[in-house]
């Protein structure tokens, strides 16, 4: 099969300037794949390549094995984007604009009414479906904006920074939204690296155009931060000294960091306890253990990967 998401030494250069150079990735499955790397890394650049919104210099991009520059409606025809989306026009009602997207991307007419009911109830906007947008929040536009993409049924979603923007309710609205998407490929930029180790199971990391690693959450993290792994760990009481030192005298804990009252950044050696055992002897502190998260993880390994090119 296929892969689902393809650049094969995809290039492109604004005259002498390479804004993206030999991009090699393949992306098969059903996941969401973060894509990181600092500003003017070359992101929308590749996606807007993908999304057949421009050409690339060099190369070739494939969507489900289409060539994109050769053949966009058969390789868009799986796929949806979402990049650099306009505002949606304030005197229309969110059923009155995906009507009008239907109608351009050639939704068959007998089966609209479906999608978009379907649409907007994925993002829990099915109420607000015949009030004008001119009076949404920003959060409320992207959830419609996100409704735009789910109406031909796609099996690949490509999102350039959906949560940029937002309030912290707006972005938590839109990473259910994306999480919920379990069951088709996302393929989602983002500078929010909490957010990307919440809803990711893999990351491709790009920087000056190139490509530096693409690989699962935690095989990036165990190669590249710091030579161990970090969990971020909430716990229901919050944190004391006490606590502190009985989480850092666990098995295989190398540190174990407060960064706020009720969080502790805890660095382990991966050769020495896998994450899945640390949870249990965290659990088993009945320390009330809340949450447990490779967030500072990501990172560390994010910022390591990133110094290394300066
Ligand atoms: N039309 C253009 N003409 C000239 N240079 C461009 C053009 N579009 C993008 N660039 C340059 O290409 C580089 C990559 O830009 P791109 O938008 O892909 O970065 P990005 O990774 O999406 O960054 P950000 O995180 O800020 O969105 C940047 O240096 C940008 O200035
Ligand atoms: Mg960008």
């Amino acid at each position: 099969m296929s892969p689902s998401i393809e650049a094969r030494q995809l290039s492109k250069s604004y005259g002498q300037f390479a804004a993206l150079t030999k991009l090699d990735l393949k992306i098969q499955g059903t996941k969401c794949v973060g894509f990181l790397g600092p500003n003017g890394a070359g992101k929308t650049t590749t996606m807007k390549i993908l999304a057949g919104l421009i050409r690339a210099t060099e190369g070739t991009a494939l969507i489900n094995g289409v060539d994109v520059a050769k053949d966009k409606r058969g390789a868009l025809a799986s796929c949806s984007t979402l990049i650099e989306t306009p505002e949606i026009y304030p005197s229309l009602t969110p059923k009155e604009a995906l009507s009008m997207l239907c109608e351009i991307r050639g939704v068959p007419r007998g089966e609209r009414n479906k999608r978009i009911d379907e649409a907007l109830a994925r993002v829990k906007m099915s109420e607000w479906e015949n009030k004008k947008v001119g009076g949404f929040s920003k959060g409320m536009k992207q959830r419609v904006n996100v409704a735009s993409t789910l109406l031909s049924d796609p099996e690949v979603i490509i999102l350039d920074e959906p949560s940029t923007g937002l309030d912290p309710r707006g972005m938590s609205e839109v990473r259910d939204i994306v999480m919920s998407l379990k069951d088709r490929l996302v393929f989602m930029s983002s500078h929010l690296l909490a957010e990307v180790t919440e809803v990711c199971q893999e990351v491709a990391m790009i920087d000056h155009g190139k490509l530096l690693v693409y690989d699962t959450i935690e095989n990036v993290t165990g190669k590249f931060a710091g030579g161990g792994n970090a969990v971020e760990i909430g716990f229901a009481g919050g944190v004391d000294e006490p606590l502190r030192l009985r989480v850092s005298k666990l098995q295989g804990v190398s540190s174990a960091t407060r960064s706020n009252d009720r969080h502790l950044i805890v660095k382990f050696d991966h050769a020495a306890v896998t994450q899945d055992k640390l949870l249990e002897l965290v659990a088993g502190l009945k320390a009330g253990a809340l949450t447990f998260a490779p967030a500072s993880g990501l990172e560390d390994a994010y910022l390591s990967l990133i110094k290394e090119t300066l």
